[in-house]
């Protein structure tokens, strides 16, 4: 046999092996790389995946073949329906400000030098929601300008329930103006859909997006990853015109 042909066929025969028994074909999920140098902290999008317009998830038509090769299509082809405030996300000023909505502050007008960078991981009391006393306490030093904030809503794996739940742990009006007023904070991440306790949803939110400095990323999943210094990326889509978009962010040591 011509050599050639030789080392084409054995560089197949593994491919042909696969292909004849599916039972292998295992897609791989990662949750962390390398024995933890990198954590994905994005939670999965399935149809359960919480979000704060439904009490169910978001529902299976998130994801919905518009041509099908089981209906004779020479190819799957989905279309991507989601809250846009689902999951691990991100907001825009626009989400809480008319005026910042109509002027375009969207997710596509978002600075990654905020979202990308050295960033610290940190535990919350957890009897508590986080107010500008707990804020105080936490003795974050001046020139930390990511802070991942892990609260009782990773103890109680909200984020895997699909039912909203409003009890969630968040900032307080007060703490939100104290982190403004007394720290370099410019990206606030946690672990559940709001950054803003229920009670203060509105006025913490109006607090952080005021000065389009801050950006917030919600929904994070923090479980099993040890508090202290990292570097975080966070990539949202360009989607313009949205004031909030689904967000995957990851930490490396
Ligand atoms: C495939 O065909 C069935 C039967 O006509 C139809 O109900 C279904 O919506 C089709 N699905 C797609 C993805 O085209
Ligand atoms: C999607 O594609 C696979 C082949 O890759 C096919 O077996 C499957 O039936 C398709 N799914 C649907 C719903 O058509
Ligand atoms: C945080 O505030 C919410 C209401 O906004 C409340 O339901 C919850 O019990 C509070 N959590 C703690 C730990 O105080």
């Amino acid at each position: 046999m011509n050599p050639q042909l030789m080392f084409l066929m054995l560089l197949l025969l593994p491919c042909l092996a696969l292909s004849s028994e599916d039972s292998e074909l295992i897609p791989p999920r990662w949750d962390v790389y390398d024995n933890g140098k990198i954590y994905d902290i994005t939670h999965r999008i399935t149809a359960e995946t919480p979000t704060g317009i439904s009490q169910t998830g978001i529902g299976e038509d998130y994801l919905r073949l518009h041509d099908s090769m089981r209906n004779g299509s020479d190819y799957n082809f989905s279309i991507i329906k989601l809250p846009a405030h689902s999951g691990t996300h991100v907001d825009a000023p626009g989400h809480f400000y008319e005026n910042y909505f109509e002027a375009g502050f969207d997710v596509d007008s978002l600075d990654l030098r905020v979202l990308n960078g050295p960033a610290l991981l940190v535990d919350v009391p957890r009897d508590t929601n986080i107010t500008a006393e707990v804020m105080k306490s936490l003795n974050i030093p001046k020139g930390i300008r990511r802070v991942l904030f892990r609260t009782l809503n990773t103890d109680r794996r909200l984020m895997w329930e699909k039912r909203f739940d409003t009890s969630y742990v968040g900032f307080m009006k007060d703490g939100a103006q104290w982190l403004k007023d007394n720290t370099d904070i410019k990206l606030v991440g946690i672990d559940y859909l709001s950054v803003a306790a229920y009670d203060h949803l509105v006025s913490a939110h109006r607090v952080f997006l005021k000065n389009r400095e801050i950006i917030l990323v919600e929904g994070l999943k923090l479980e099993d990853i040890e508090a202290g210094i990292y570097v975080v990326h966070c990539l949202p889509l360009r989607l313009f015109g949205a004031e909030g978009c689904p967000i995957r962010c990851m930490l490396i040591k």
